[in-house]
């Protein structure tokens, strides 16, 4: 665990030193949760939401976009349930006067239940060395056995309290689990309470009547309130999807782990509108079109896994997250939820507008059903940071670090390097930059030794470089250097477009897809 932490802190450091990541308004000490994405990471950002767009857009006819304001009338998220359930319960520590998620609290209890458990099998491993029976161990020894009955009984009773919304019984089990706050180390909690997660402001000045409005907490709701107006406007039947990308924002209360958990986010969400009592098949779909879109990145399809919800809000009848294996263990990157008709029903409540679909094939009207995608663009951000981070070490004692990124996603995609800084290299080398970056990010480098700038791209994860020397002048060949192999090759300067382009272009993943 801590090699992992260990490992987390260094993808931290690089995403800062090499212009992907900054902490906001740093330099008036950081402002909590909020993040900057610097020169490179803004492109990968983008590459991540034009991979995403296209997905929804390009491959499926049946779906447009559409980009919504983030302020709305604050109707909406009395209609959505926002105002009255977006929730979390919050205790106090009344000597460190620090604020914690009590949920969280006791999450972490859990874990380190689980931290016991490993640490029990790994010092069984180091004692018995080869012929130890992992299996047969953690189904045998009482020790563990103890701890997973401990285990299995808080775990039980904190999800019974989180069901019942039971707020007195949260604060029971950190009082009899005598969880102490991490930076008193006292047992000095307050009751706890319920904190609303969204944002508010006022719209307009005090003279004229000021609103109160709210900083969308979700995406999703822009695409509710439109639903008339795509399906009118652009003639949509059902079945067909609204998608959207922009910015959320919620007052996170645990803000932690870099940029997992952000006070200001941006999510891509889609939502499917179909027949009231097709929505499971449509939802099981859905389920395997997305994790199909994380595995054609290539980063490993060990690292993902389905978490199939037990515990259902009251509006959806199926729900799964698509977790993501990162250094700090499996976490949700996505999440696909089967939502009912519950947000265009309560949209036609509250505004008194009728929000139906007439179905010609059925020749009746009905409140279409929905199955919505919704993905975080910053934990996308993150799960490719930390799945493509190595440090490496080469033949002959050196070391490098680099970024083995899909290289669809890559900020720079070619380098452009002339050997040595005379005889017309940079010209040439210029000539090269002038033709490639009408179709790639292509940088130009000429500072250093060759060596140092070939490390300089590995750690952006550039998947290209391309070397001119002398022969190049001779033949008008150079060296197409390949990031994870670190293999060259002399290619004609004629076939880069094409060589580059077959490994970086978005449409190679998404061919993968169709
Ligand atoms: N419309 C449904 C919805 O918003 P959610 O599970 O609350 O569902 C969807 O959020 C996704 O948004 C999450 O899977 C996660 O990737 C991302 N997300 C949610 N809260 C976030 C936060 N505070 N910081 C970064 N990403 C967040």
């Amino acid at each position: 665990m801590a090699q992992q932490d260990d490992v987390f802190k260094k993808i931290v450091s690089h995403a800062k030193e090499y212009g992907f990541v900054f902490q906001s308004s740093e330099i008036y000490d950081g402002l909590s949760a909020v993040y900057d994405y610097g020169q490179n990471g803004v492109e990968l950002k983008n590459n991540i939401k034009r991979y995403w767009w296209d997905a929804m857009t390009l491959l499926h006819e049946n779906i447009v976009g559409i980009d919504s304001a983030i302020f709305m009338h604050p109707t909406i998220w009395k209609a959505s349930g926002h105002v009255d359930a977006f929730n979390d319960p919050l205790i106090d520590n009344r000597d460190s006067k620090k604020r914690y998620r009590a949920d969280v609290l006791i999450e972490e209890d859990i874990a380190k239940l689980d931290d016991k458990i490993e640490k029990e099998v790994a010092k069984a491993r180091k004692r018995f060395g080869d012929s130890f029976d992992e299996a047969l161990f953690r189904q045998t020894n009482p020790r563990i056995a103890d701890i997973a009955k401990e285990r299995e009984e808080l775990h039980e009773r904190f999800s019974q309290a989180m069901n019942d919304n039971n707020l007195e019984e949260l604060r029971q089990i950190i009082v009899d689990r005598q969880i102490v706050c991490p930076v008193s180390g006292t047992k000095n909690w307050t009751e706890v309470r319920q904190f609303n997660l969204m944002f508010r402001t006022e719209m307009g000045s005090t003279a004229e009547g000021a609103m109160n409005v709210y900083l969308r907490p979700e995406t999703a709701q822009g695409i509710f309130v439109n639903f008339l107006n795509v399906q009118k406007t652009g003639r949509m039947r059902i079945p067909f999807g609204i998608a959207q990308i922009g910015k959320a924002f919620r007052n996170e209360i645990v803000a932690r782990q870099f940029i997992f958990r952000m006070r200001e986010f941006e999510q891509m969400e889609m939502q499917f509108f179909v027949r009231p009592g097709s929505e499971l098949e449509w939802f099981r779909q859905w389920k395997e079109a997305r994790l199909r879109w994380h595995k054609a990145l290539g980063m490993g399809d060990d690292k993902y896994r389905y978490h199939d919800h037990e515990k259902l809000a009251h509006y959806a009848n199926a729900a799964t997250d698509i977790e993501f294996r990162m250094p700090f263990g499996f976490k949700e990157v996505e999440g696909i939820h089967s939502r009912t008709n519950f947000d265009l029903s309560q949209h036609e409540k509250f505004s008194g507008k009728k929000i139906q679909y007439f179905d010609p094939e059925l020749n009746e009207s009905y409140t279409p059903y929905v199955i919505e995608t919704s993905i975080g663009v910053d934990r996308m951000f993150l799960s490719v940071l930390c799945s493509s981070y190595e440090e490496q070490q080469l033949d002959g004692g050196d070391k490098r670090v680099v970024l083995h990124l899909p290289a669809p996603l890559a900020p720079v995609k070619c380098a452009v390097m002339p050997l040595v800084k005379k005889d017309g290299l940079p010209e040439k080398a210029r000539e090269i930059v002038s033709d490639l970056k009408f179709d790639f990010a292509t940088h130009y480098d000429e500072k250093d030794s060759i060596g140092k700038r070939y490390r300089r791209q590995d750690a952006i994860g550039t998947p290209f470089c391309i070397t001119v020397d002398h022969q190049t002048l001779e033949d008008n060949t150079v060296t197409l250097r390949e990031r994870d192999s670190m293999e060259q090759t002399r290619v004609n300067i004629a076939d880069l477009h094409r060589l580059i382009h077959d490994r970086v272009s978005i449409n190679s993943l998404l061919r993968k897809l169709s």
